[in-house]
């Protein structure tokens, strides 16, 4: 069962002139990948984070760290983008087209946005197909099957890390400013498929707020954010954003 799009998200949308929308990994699961925080069948569920997405479980333990992580991208390799993946490409192509902005701020690491076709994509957390040696520096997209070994090798010799964004550890830098930049400017923002507890993403809506934009959610279930925002719409994103776009921009 899901709730009808008020009209108003649909006016709002078909005259918006800047619009950001944040993503997190409820936009995937219709792709067939995990959320973390869902009670049954959210990885965190079923793995302490602490254990795995922090810089000092990769420091006790590269090897297990780097099983864990190459597994999730070869899982992601198996997927495709689902129609909600390809709602937000259409309407980033349609706000574009308008002569509008829009930004994509996703805390994805499949690159799904990318696959189905969206261009301004901010990515929060990084990719889980890059790599990164933590002696040089060097980062490279690894699409290919396992790594020889664990964890990988760079070149140099150096231990190579996947390219996400651990707990404690500091979000990509152009990445924060590209968001504030987008953020700062918007008239509409949607957060889309995240419980919006992890910062800074869980920020954003207030930091929109904050300069007049319109906020719209867009969640299986209720979050944090869903008595903050002008209208919460429960649902699953494959359904609802093909929808809204459909109204929005039919011809
Ligand atoms: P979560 O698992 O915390 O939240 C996913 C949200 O999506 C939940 O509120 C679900 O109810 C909702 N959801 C599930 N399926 C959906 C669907 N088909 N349509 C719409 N909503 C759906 O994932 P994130 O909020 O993305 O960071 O988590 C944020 C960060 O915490 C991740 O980037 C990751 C995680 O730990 C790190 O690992 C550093």
């Amino acid at each position: 069962m899901r709730d009808t799009i008020p009209s108003g998200v649909v006016e709002a949308l078909r005259r918006a002139k800047s619009l950001v929308v944040l993503t997190g990994a409820g936009v995937s699961a219709e792709s067939g990948i995990p959320t973390f925080r869902d009670a049954m069948e959210g990885l965190w569920a079923e793995y302490d984070p602490m254990e795995l997405a922090t810089p000092q479980a990769f420091a006790r333990n590269p090897e297990m760290v780097s099983r864990w992580y190459d597994e999730r991208r070869r899982d992601c390799a198996l997927v495709k983008p689902n129609p909600g993946h390809y709602a937000l490409a259409r309407m980033e192509q349609c706000l574009v087209e308008k002569g509008g902005e829009f930004a994509l701020l996703t805390q994805n690491v499949d690159r799904l946005h990318q696959a189905a076709g969206s261009r301004n994509v901010i990515e929060l957390h990084g990719s889980i197909w890059e790599w990164r040696c933590r002696r040089c520096g060097m980062s490279r997209e690894e699409r290919g099957g396992t790594f020889g070994q664990y964890p990988p090798r760079c070149e140099c010799g150096g231990i190579r890390r996947p390219g996400v964004v651990w707990f404690g550890e500091q979000l990509p830098p152009k990445a924060v400013r590209d968001s504030e930049l987008a953020l700062g400017t918007c008239d509409l923002f949607f957060s889309v498929g995240t419980s919006a507890v992890v910062q800074p993403a869980a920020s954003f809506v207030h930091v929109a707020r904050g300069h007049g934009a319109k906020t719209v959610e867009i969640n299986r279930e209720a979050t944090a954010i869903s008595k903050i925002v002008d209208w919460s719409i429960l649902g699953k994103s494959g359904e609802v954003l093909p929808e809204l776009v459909d109204r929005a921009f039919k011809e």
